[in-house]
């Protein structure tokens, strides 16, 4: 018999815990058990130990199955305990604002309109060139305190508004030096191919050459970027140019993230799952044959729905179709100045549901399990089991359903990352 593990903390009392443990389910789980997948545990408790989990289960079999000797106890008073949320796709750094931009569109403007006269994304660069690499650091932090609040413990981070060899580094700096200071973890892509920058709009190949002989090697360099993303629509980069751009991240050990299918069609997923990309996000012009495809592949599909909302369109991604498929789906809000400015991500697995399509356990199983795997870390995080990574979001709710049902209010009592209680209802 293998030794007990031996417990630091313990968290008991807890009313309806949430594993997602990747044992309880997969992608096509029967669609009228609302908690398929989830792993769900009545009156549980959790063990921990440094920045562990070293045991979940039924609060009864505690003693029996882990020494507790010297261990302190928190008691949930019977709340929801699930996994911390995973972000796996925001643009969190940016500085200035778009609010004028928002009325513009309220006002019957589109986002390609007004990207196309150099506004939109343009705009966000001026402001974010100008910005010293402090002052995104702080903007940052105030962002990741605004995520922890939703019970958001890992965020991934996009590069793209700098697009020039220096800003392009202060920004993924700016991330390196977030991820020293803030408790919340910080994943960081390089998408230095986020759009062709003005300057560069009548010869792309010069910045193409830039991105592929000079920034992702010193990123590389730098150890700044997990992965490389490509933001591929008429607007923005070609399937053909996205290929040269990720395949020269591969080389440097960044793997391959895509902005794929949002506003005009591509194809560009097949180019995706060539390339083996961890994630294909927004989606809204997929088509079956895509569905089937992704599914097959261990690439997870990222619904955005918010930045569908935000931009006012109805053409929602299908992710009832890319469900029944068997794709595994990820939510998140895509953060960012002027496609979704919310970090509210329980309020994305709403839409999700009423929008996408998603039944709420597939949305919640969106942003724990999958999303952790569409950053390539769902052995660390995402899912409550021993030898994880102790992120846990403590929901002020006996009812775990409340999370998406009771929409768009605060509902996080306590959150721990890493063992450690590092945000509490005031
Ligand atoms: O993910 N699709 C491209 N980029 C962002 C929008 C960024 C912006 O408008 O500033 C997005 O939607
Ligand atoms: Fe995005």
């Amino acid at each position: 018999m293998s030794p007990q593990p031996r417990a630091e903390k313990v968290l008991r009392n807890i009313g309806q815990l949430l594993t997602m443990d990747p044992a309880a389910g997969g992608p096509g789980d029967a669609a009228r058990d609302p908690t398929a997948g989830l792993g769900l545990v009545l009156d549980a408790a959790v063990a921990m130990a440094g920045d562990r989990i070293v045991w979940v289960g039924r609060e009864k079999d505690l003693k029996g199955q882990v020494d507790t000797e010297g261990a302190t106890v928190e008691d949930m008073g019977g709340r929801v305990v699930l996994p911390g949320l995973v972000e796996c796709h925001t643009h969190t750094l940016f500085a200035g604002s778009r609010a004028q931009e928002f009325a513009r569109r309220v006002g019957g403007a589109s986002y390609e309109e007004i990207l196309a006269a150099g506004g939109g994304i343009h705009s966000t660069v001026i402001a974010t060139r100008q910005a010293t690499l402090d002052t995104l650091v702080a903007l940052g932090k105030e962002r990741l305190d605004t995520f922890l609040s939703f019970g958001v413990t890992t965020v991934e981070i996009k590069s793209g508004y700098g697009l020039n060899l220096e800003d392009e580094l202060k920004l993924l700096r700016a991330a390196a030096e977030l991820a020293q200071q803030h408790p919340v973890d910080v994943v960081p892509t390089c998408l230095g191919a986020h759009v062709m920058p003005a300057e560069h709009k009548k010869q792309r190949q010069v910045y193409i050459d830039m991105l592929c002989a000079e920034l992702l090697p010193a990123v590389a360099e730098e150890g700044l970027a997990r992965f490389c993303d490509v933001f591929v629509d008429s607007g923005a980069f070609s399937v053909k140019e996205a290929e040269t751009i990720l395949r020269r991240g591969l080389e440097l050990g960044m793997k391959p993230k895509m902005h794929a299918e949002q506003i005009t069609r591509s194809g560009a997923i097949a180019l995706a799952l060539e390339l083996g990309a961890v994630s294909v996000d927004h989606l809204e012009k997929v088509t079956e044959e895509d569905a089937r495809a992704l599914a097959d592949s261990k690439t997870v599909a990222v619904l955005l729905p918010g930045a569908t909302y935000f931009l006012g369109r109805t053409d929602f991604a299908p992710g009832r179709m890319l469900a029944d498929a068997g794709c595994k789906l990820a939510i998140s809000t895509d953060f960012n100045p002027g496609s979704c400015h919310s970090e509210n991500l329980p309020l994305m697995l709403n839409m999700a549901c009423l929008y996408n399509g998603i039944y709420p356990r597939e949305a919640l199983l969106g942003a724990t399990r999958w999303a952790a795997a569409a950053l390539d870390l769902d052995n660390e995080i995402g899912s409550l089991t021993p030898g994880r990574l102790a992120d846990l979001l403590i929901l002020d709710t006996r009812d775990f359903r409340n999370l998406i049902y009771h929409f768009g209010v605060p509902m996080t009592h306590q959150v721990y990352k890493r063992g450690k209680t590092v945000w509490a209802q005031p």
